[in-house]
């Protein structure tokens, strides 16, 4: 069971197969929070809840003698208005506008399966798996408000997921004004945050820091999950590395603004908190009704961060994507936008196509640029009607020639937009995010879409199911280019114009649950300015993500390397492009920008036709390999050996070992070269040590390669690389 409720002591254990979770139901039903952390038996770690004296703190009223303020107590779900003084995870405005909500504990339910969301995509239990929910529900009385807490637990995965369902039980309306999906208090420790920050083209940079008396407050107010930060993040002792120490790993399902909160208390307990962005945000729940949060995650490991990686890596791989391609291998992909940007014909597009084939390319985009007068990113964004003029055919024939090329067909699309200059906003002005009487704010020239409205959302429906009608299309490319700004909507009234942001992000996982549910055999993309919406709310429709649109090999070391700690490899779009490189002018070798593409869903962004044949070949050679890894590739565990953060070591170095310890790819980069360069030696992780293994021309044993390392070639060009695949002989 791994869901145990001890009525006699009032505690509650979640059991995973390394972690334990416990809360307790207090003396005075409030619901507080015992331990997260190694797995321990069955036992009341209550012991472990200061019960000092609270001094000046405030401490509700049957808390005789100052004992146990909620304020210096860990809990489950913290208020406003309940003495708790730090970051809370619920204020709730009552209809006589005060900002308290007292919640205790009322009852428990347990039950096998996994619970779901009704607004909100969330993690599911794959057929026959083992897990277990359990429900708690806690009241006001007073308020009328109860709260739903679900848990559940990924036993075998080491992963507990969390949701919240809000309920107004009075007769009038109330306002959430901010809801946490996770709160994790700690009586002790003493952590660092680790948060992956970033900004356009530079995604994902990881950052890591003290946690300190004082608050670290992060999220994303741009309206999408963002560039500036990822809802990931993790907690770690001092000395936590790759393979030892406590950490604690955070993520959300949601794509739109949220907010994150780490802090330690005068008393040292810390307190980490993760759910929705409370800036402009107020939720209308009305008498009977409920609002849910989105779904959080969270995870343990005592074993360093590879273990919490391959921890999030399992469960995002097999229990969040609805679509078939995320279980399955991927096309290599071929996109025209650094080939052409918007300069391009069909008969362009066929000759890459044509010449494609040659490198081992499976399927091209079409990116921006095919419809209305799209010559240029100021003009045309909502028009998704193709330009036949430009194209010189029909979709139809375009995506026909392709095929008769050997290669599927793929489109982009930027659904949520829409230019000042173009057909739709002429015709429906009205569509867009604006605040009243004031110039809209601009970005890259374009304009919000209000996908709160279902008759956006239907118009966007119907224009893009047309032309994926109108042609033979295997692929999606599903774009978003600027920050959303102008919150207003005439589609609420003033009071619940705070709903707006969080009705957004509803309205786009509606969207995308339609068009992936009718088209079940295309395969989508995420994308937004490449990777500004790298999150599990659009993992859920699209199992890939562009993951930077900085295709330079040695920034995406950093990139890709910040992206692994949650992101499992086959959800990473990952191309190579040509050299000098179009977004930081570097020259780098073929095979190291193939060998890195590799760390991903491998293709190429680039003009295929314009390559001479002995940069085909050697293209060919590394799609050939890129294929005969492509499994060991998404599904085995990814290991970080040296991090491209480290400005100690120019050589930044993972490893993909298969499940079943029998194959291992090492990838190996040179981020600087020197003169008279010194040998690098390298032990490798993950191996069964009693098994032997070819490594080159030589075999050794598992003990050798993790204890005593294999010798790397030296280093004598710039951003060399060294790609070693290693494979069990006996054992
Ligand atoms: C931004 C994307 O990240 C690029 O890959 C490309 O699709 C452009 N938009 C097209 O406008």
């Amino acid at each position: 069971m791994a869901i145990i409720l001890n009525n006699e002591v009032g505690t509650i254990t979640l059991q995973t197969k390394h972690s334990t979770y416990q809360m307790k139901i207090g003396r005075f039903n409030n619901l507080l929070h015992s331990y997260y952390g190694a797995k321990i038996p069955e036992e009341d770690l209550s012991y472990l809840l200061f019960d000092g004296e609270c001094h000046f703190a405030p401490y509700p009223y049957e808390f005789e003698n100052r004992h146990g303020s909620l304020d210096i107590l860990t809990q489950e779900f913290p208020t406003a208005g309940s003495g708790d003084l730090r970051s809370i995870g619920l204020d709730i405005e009552n209809p006589d506008g005060t900002d308290v909500v007292d919640l205790r504990f009322v009852d428990a339910k347990i039950y096998s399966g996994k619970y779901s969301l009704e607004s909100l995509p969330t993690f599911y239990a794959k057929k026959g798996e083992q897990v277990e929910t359990i429900e708690i529900i806690l009241r006001d009385d007073i308020s009328f408000v109860e709260a739903h807490l679900y848990y559940a637990v990924f036993e075998e995965k080491d992963i507990i997921t969390r949701a919240i369902q809000v309920k107004n039980l009075g007769n009038d309306e109330i306002f959430v004004k901010r809801i946490q999906s996770l709160v994790l208090d700690f009586n002790s420790g003493d952590f660092d945050l680790i948060h992956f920050q970033g900004r356009w083209a530079m995604e994902r940079q990881l950052e890591r820091l003290p946690i300190t008396h004082s608050i670290t407050s992060f999220g994303s107010n741009y309206g999408v999950s963002g560039n500036r930060q990822n809802p990931g993040f993790l907690i770690a002792d001092k000395q936590t590395t790759e393979s030892t120490g406590d950490c604690y790993g955070f993520n959300l399902v949601y794509s739109g603004n949220w907010k994150a909160t780490a802090e330690k208390s005068a008393l040292g307990l810390t307190r980490i908190t993760l759910g929705l962005g409370d800036e402009n945000f107020r939720w209308k729940i009305k008498a009977g009704e409920s609002f849910e949060a989105p779904e959080g995650i969270m995870t343990f490991s005592s074993q360093g961060f590879s273990q919490l990686s391959h921890n999030f890596h399992d469960i995002i791989r097999e229990n969040l994507c609805q679509s078939k391609f995320s279980q399955m291998s991927r096309p290599v992909i071929i996109n025209n936008w650094e080939a052409t940007y918007f300069d391009f014909t069909g008969e362009k597009l066929v000759e890459i196509a044509r010449s494609a084939r040659e490198i081992g390319a499976d399927l091209l985009v079409m990116d921006d640029g095919w419809f209305g007068d799209r010559f240029d990113d100021n003009r045309a964004l909502g028009d998704w009607q193709v330009n036949e003029e430009k194209l010189g055919m029909t979709l139809n024939e375009l995506s026909i020639r392709v095929n008769k090329e050997g290669l599927k067909f793929g489109i982009w699309f930027e659904p949520e937009m829409v230019n000042e200059d173009s057909k739709l906003y002429h015709q429906h002005p009205d569509w867009v995010l604006n605040f009243p009487k004031r110039k809209p704010l601009l970005g890259r020239n374009q304009l919000n879409l209000d996908l709160s409205k279902e008759k956006v959302r239907n118009y966007l429906f119907e224009v893009i199911t047309n032309v994926l009608d109108s042609a033979s299309i295997s692929y999606l490319k599903w774009d978003m280019n600027r920050p959303i700004s102008d919150w207003y909507t005439n589609n609420l009234p003033a009071k619940q114009q705070g709903e707006l942001q969080h009705r957004y992000i509803l309205g786009l996982y509606n969207l995308l649950e339609r068009l992936t549910k009718r088209y079940p055999d295309i395969l989508f993309e995420g994308c937004a300015s490449g990777g500004a919406r790298f999150d599990l709310g659009m993992l859920v429709y699209q199992p890939q993500i562009w993951t930077s649109d900085n295709t330079d090999a040695i920034n995406r070391l950093k990139i890709q390397y910040g992206t692994s700690f949650f992101y499992p490899i086959s959800s990473m779009g990952t191309h190579v492009s040509v050299t000098p490189n179009h977004q930081n002018g570097r020259l780098t070798p073929l095979s190291t920008r193939a060998n890195i593409a590799m760390a991903g869903t491998y293709g190429y962004e680039l003009d295929s036709s314009k390559l001479c044949d002995f940069k085909k070949e050697e293209a060919l050679l590394m799609t050939n390999k890129y294929k005969e890894y492509q499994n060991l590739i998404f599904s085995g565990k990814y290991y970080r050996l040296t991090s491209p953060f480290d400005i100690k070591i120019n050589l930044t170095i993972w490893q993909i070992v298969s499940k079943n310890q029998e194959e291992c790819l090492l990838t190996a980069v040179a981020t600087d070269s020197e003169g008279n360069p010194p040998f690098n030696y390298i032990k490798l992780k993950g191996l069964n040590s009693e098994f032997l293994y070819k490594v080159e021309n030589q075999v050794l044993s598992g003990i050798v390669l993790m204890n005593v390392g294999i010798k790397l070639k030296q280093s004598r060009a710039d951003y060399s690389s060294e790609q070693i695949y290693i494979r069990k002989v006996k054992g």
